[in-house]
């Protein structure tokens, strides 16, 4: 990819900034802070996948390396010591790319330029099961990490092999999940159903069954993100969850933690909108989880696509996030939840310079003002009968969802529903469809707004 094409689009969509106004809005925030450091390398592209870092060879690429790690970052994070000394930091996460490709000395420097470490609860790190070494993972216990999260995505060589990416024997991630829980660091895994449509459902069920063999705590199941729409594989996806032993140990991640995601709806409900659900052993306490092991679930993606509920105390609301290099997939964000504004920025690093942009702003009063405008035009057509119920309905929505160029928008919208057959609510909502051409129509509901 031509990155600076991607720079010319960047400066074309999205407002250029500078360090001090995102500094700026970080003072003016406050709350839980998660910090995510990006590692922007991997040694193999795999096709499926929606994070891919830039081509990396270690023997080839040990200048691009050596300044990514020793200068660039330092570079970029110093600036915002004060912030971070200033928050109450809950996570810290290193991400990627293929984090696991720093090699231990490297870690170690990387994981100084944060002195606060420590204290945070929680520490996590993405391991590629097939780019590790034993020094690493003693580093990881040295720095009191609490988690690594191995992207197992398959098991099966023929879908690896066709999506371009090592196989892995499941003995290999067993014994790094054993040594992870030796050192006190517990273990997540990442599988993927679907990277390509040969064989799916099989090679998923059977991925599911070799995992069991392997001691951890939380798994990750995707359903391959381009693959969303396929309602008959939504299906298969399911089905072979709730048929599969796994619910004996692990149960979902959301059963019982409703003050921690905002969400009160069961897996099946909210299937259509999750690309990932994840279980978790039965025997890990769910605030424990929560605050140490996944305390970023509802910020692990730039602005949610969706009004963020008040989460619990405990949990991430606003991301400061370091590190990039001609990103070709994904942009580091960072992103600030404040009362009156929500605000998005992207670090973008092409010359060894980081620039800054704004991809999003959205005014709490802008929500109030549009939602309150919606509401005097439906009250315009008359009083709302009893047996219809009302709320409001305010997403972000964004265009080319999963390129570089998201291009987040609010959409504030209001939702009717009712029961029953009653003709005056039937004659209302005539009306009201009369009124707002552009509305969306459910079974005994309704959307208006844009
Ligand atoms: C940054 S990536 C992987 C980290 C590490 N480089 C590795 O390969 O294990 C994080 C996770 O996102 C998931 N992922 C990436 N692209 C995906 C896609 N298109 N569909 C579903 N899951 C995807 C994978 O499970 C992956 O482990
Ligand atoms: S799955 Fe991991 S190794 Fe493969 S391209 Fe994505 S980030 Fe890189």
């Amino acid at each position: 990819m031509n990155y600076d094409k991607a720079i010319a689009r960047f400066r074309e969509i999205y407002r250029p900034t500078t360090r001090e106004e995102v500094l700026r809005e970080f003072a003016r925030d406050d709350g839980t802070l998660g910090v995510y450091v990006h590692n922007p390398f991997c040694t193999t592209l795999c096709r499926f996948c929606y994070y891919k870092g830039v081509k990396f060879d270690p023997r080839r690429d040990s200048e691009l390396y050596e300044r990514y790690y020793g200068d660039y970052l330092p570079r970029v994070v110093a600036p915002f010591w004060p912030v971070i000394a200033a928050r109450e930091v809950v996570s810290y996460f290193f991400g990627g790319g293929t984090p696991s490709l720093m090699r231990a000395d490297t870690m170690r420097a990387v994981f100084r330029l944060f002195p606060d470490m420590a204290q945070a609860p929680s520490r996590t790190i993405e391991f590629h099961p097939a780019v590790w070494d034993e020094r690493q993972l003693d580093v990881l216990a040295e720095f009191g990490f609490s988690c690594a999260i191995i992207g197992v995505q398959s098991f099966d060589q023929a879908v690896l092999a066709r999506q371009n990416r090592p196989h892995v024997p499941v003995e290999t991630v067993r014994a790094l999940a054993a040594k992870l829980k030796e050192r006190g660091i517990a273990v997540a895994v990442d599988l993927i159903y679907c990277m390509d449509p040969l064989d799916a459902g099989a090679i998923f069920a059977q991925d599911l069954h070799d995992l069991l063999s392997i001691d951890f705590d939380v798994v990750s199941l995707h359903h391959s993100y381009g693959d969303m729409r396929n309602d008959a594989h939504l299906e298969e996806f399911y089905g072979i969850i709730e048929d599969s032993s796994i619910l004996e140990g692990y149960r979902w991640e959301r059963a019982g933690s409703e003050r921690y995601t905002g969400c009160h709806l069961p897996p099946r409900e909210i299937k259509k909108c999750s690309r990932c659900v994840r279980l978790v052993a039965k025997t890990i306490d769910p605030d424990h989880y929560h605050t140490r092991l996944f305390p970023f679930i509802n910020v692990m993606d730039e602005v949610s696509q969706s009004w963020r509920k008040p989460l619990e105390d405990r949990a991430v609301k606003s991301v400061l996030g370091f590190g990039s290099y001609r990103n070709p997939c994904k942009n580091t964000f960072s992103h600030i939840h404040r009362k009156d504004k929500v605000i998005e920025f992207i670090e973008v690093n092409n010359q060894w310079r980081p620039e800054y942009y704004v991809v999003y702003e959205r005014h709490t009063r802008e929500m109030f003002s549009r939602t309150a405008e919606l509401l005097g035009r439906l009250n315009a057509v008359g009083e709302v009968p009893e047996g219809v119920k009302l709320h409001t309905l305010n997403k972000t929505r964004m265009t080319e969802n999963d390129s570089i160029y998201r291009r987040p928008r609010l959409v504030v919208g209001l939702g009717l529903s009712w029961e029953g057959e009653d003709p005056r609510i039937h004659a209302f909502i005539d009306k009201i469809k009369h009124r707002f051409p552009n509305h969306r129509e459910f079974v005994n509901g309704l959307q208006i707004g844009e």
